[in-house]
């Protein structure tokens, strides 16, 4: 899958918990063949080897139920707008009760799809979502008057959740995969993310904010248990990000990332919680942000045989809430260098708690 869209290439939150997003085995980077480079400022490539046909076995029957966006007038030329079509097939796979209802969005065609919210709650428990074929975001930025450019694809209120497929999503991109305000037990395995080369801001994997929340009178975060696991970072702005609201509140705790690998990556690894500008919130929120002792507290977060290459001389920053400290941050085999060689790489910590072991390049700066 290609990821890429104004703001989240693939969105997840929920009120809901959601239980399984995607597993992606034997991925292969595919690099997007599209000429207008103005499309795609951050590829996503997840290439899942679907092993198993869904075949009931005799006496244990899953019923599988397919809804295939073209059977609710999906054209595939990518041209047309699928938007509804989309939307359609969602709802009747959404409201249907039994077995593995499953999103079909079939291989050798080319769906043009709007910033669109598939939302739950679902009567299933659990939902397939099969990405053979493509999905494009509008080109024009005018396409986009009106419509909120921050999320492309959501998936919100939905649990069982299960994203797979050997297709690809590319629109006008910044992050690979972003999560929501409540979500948990996510896992993220066998995922390219970039490159995103002359694009300044744009790719990372990981950004956990209470976006959702603004306006509703609150900023609260919960997410936990998030694993993430074998992504290559190509040339990207953000690598590990966690990235919370000044003025959040609850907590991001239970994250690992394992066996991640940078090539020339400009934040390989940073926790930004002093983050207070979207949208214009900053500006509301500004006496806010200024002010209250606030913060998303961040525990227990993991980050495990991490190695490349940083374009900037910060290569770890873990930028905590200077209200409330991170916590149970744990360093594990970490090699990074400067794209320079010769190059010094720093880290940074503002109020970082926690352990490192084996090798740290650059070193840790956790305190106890
Ligand atoms: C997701 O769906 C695919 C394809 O059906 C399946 O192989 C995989 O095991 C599922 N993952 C989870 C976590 O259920
Ligand atoms: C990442 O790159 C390494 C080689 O540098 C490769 O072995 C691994 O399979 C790649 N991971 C993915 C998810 O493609
Ligand atoms: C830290 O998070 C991991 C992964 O979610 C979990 O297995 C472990 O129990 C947590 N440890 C603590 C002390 O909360
Ligand atoms: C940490 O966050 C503060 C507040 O936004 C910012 O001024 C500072 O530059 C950040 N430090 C680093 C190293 O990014």
């Amino acid at each position: 899958m290609d990821f890429g869209s104004d703001g989240e290439g693939l969105s997840l939150a929920g009120r809901y918990f959601l239980d399984e997003i995607k597993e992606c085995k034997n991925c292969a980077f595919v690099p997007s063949s599209s000429s207008n480079t103005m499309d795609i400022f951050a590829i996503i490539v997840l290439i899942f080897v679907l092993v198993s046909s869904i075949s009931a076995s005799s006496n244990a029957a899953v019923v599988t139920e397919n809804f295939n966006v073209v059977d609710y007038g999906a054209a595939g030329d990518g041209t047309t707008d699928d938007s509804q079509a989309f939307l359609k097939a969602w709802k009747a796979t959404c409201n249907t009760a039994t077995g593995i209802p499953t999103v079909i969005i079939p291989e050798r065609k080319t769906f043009l799809v709007n910033p669109t919210v598939f939302s739950g709650s679902c009567k299933a428990r659990r939902i397939d979502f099969l990405l053979l074929g493509s999905i494009v975001a509008p080109t024009s930025p005018s396409t986009w008057k009106g419509l909120d450019p921050s999320q492309w694809l959501a998936f919100s209120g939905v649990s069982g959740l299960n994203i797979t497929g050997s297709g690809r999503i590319d629109g006008r991109g910044d992050d690979c995969v972003s999560i929501g305000d409540y979500t948990s037990d996510i896992k993220i395995d066998h995922v390219n993310c970039g490159p995103g080369h002359d694009i300044p801001d744009r790719s990372t994997l990981l950004v956990i904010y209470s976006i959702g929340s603004l306006g509703r009178g609150g900023n609260s975060v919960q997410v936990e248990k998030i694993y993430v696991n074998n992504v290559n970072f190509t040339r990207t702005t953000n690598g590990a990000r966690i990235k919370t609201w000044q003025v959040g509140t609850g907590f991001v705790r239970g994250v690992t990332f394992e066996n991640l690998k940078f090539t020339e990556v400009e934040n390989p690894i940073i926790i930004d919680q002093n983050y207070c500008s979207v949208r214009g919130a900053c500006k509301e929120l500004k006496i806010v942000c200024l002010s209250k002792q606030t913060g998303v507290h961040i525990s227990n977060v993991t980050y495990n045989e991490l190695f490349g290459t940083s374009n900037t001389d910060v290569a770890i920053n873990l930028n905590c809430s200077r209200s409330v400290a991170c916590t149970g941050i744990k360093l594990q085999s970490i090699q990074l260098t400067s794209v320079k060689s010769g190059q010094k790489i720093t880290s940074n910590c503002n109020n970082a708690h926690g352990i490192a072991s084996g090798v740290i390049k650059p070193n840790s700066c956790l305190s106890k």
